[in-house]
């Protein structure tokens, strides 16, 4: 069998020309390696939550942390200001253990049959995520929450929906969203401008 990907796409760079290997990103030569690449403190500190979803999420993927590459594990930090939202996202090559550290919040997904899951889940409590499914964190608490989330992939990958659906560039077309969800363009329109980068 094919190995998982390891990326959204990995299209093959013309003949002789490098790139990044497949799958999983080239290797520094082990002679230069050294005891802080297997180190990351970036977690000792969390992501601003002053923000509209009152979120913030510090990422520890192969990207922020090289010495993650091939070994298919990897751990963001989340921090929720009280009524803050995680927005509703999925991981296309990553189930998720989220580990409450701090506070209280909900967690839930969606399964492929429509089924809601989800728990409110406190302090030194973990809840997981199966592997593509849509799902969210919320601070139910009043005060300040945080959580570690960890992944079986190196690049667990995010789809965030709204972003994914209303700020995907170039734009999907109103009329595809207003048919899909069964609106006027006029409220297509209005979410897009929620949704738009910049
Ligand atoms: C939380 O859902 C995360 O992806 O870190
Ligand atoms: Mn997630």
């Amino acid at each position: 069998a094919d190995p998982e990907p390891v990326q959204d796409f990995c299209v093959a760079a013309p003949h002789g020309s490098g790139g990044p290997a497949f799958p999983g990103l080239p290797c520094k030569p082990s002679s230069s390696v050294v005891s802080d690449d297997f180190f990351f403190a970036a977690h000792a500190r969390g992501a601003s939550t002053d923000n509209a979803m009152g979120s913030g999420v510090t990422p520890g993927n192969v990207e922020a942390f090289p010495g993650l590459n091939t070994l298919g594990v990897s751990i963001n930090r989340v921090d929720l200001a009280p009524g803050g939202v995680n927005p509703l996202h999925s991981h296309p090559r990553a189930a998720e253990l989220v580990h409450v550290v701090v506070g209280e919040m909900l967690v839930g997904f969606v399964s492929t049959e429509g089924r809601f899951y989800s728990k409110v889940v406190r302090e030194g409590e973990s809840f997981v995520i199966p592997r593509g499914l849509m799902h969210f964190q919320y601070n139910v608490g009043k005060s300040a929450a945080r959580a570690m989330t960890v992944f079986n992939s190196q690049l667990p990958g995010v789809v965030f929906a709204a972003q994914a659906l209303f700020g995907a560039e170039p734009e999907i077309p109103d009329a595809v969203l207003a048919k899909s969800f069964q609106v006027d363009a006029e409220i297509i329109k209005l979410i897009k401008s929620k949704n738009r980068k910049g």
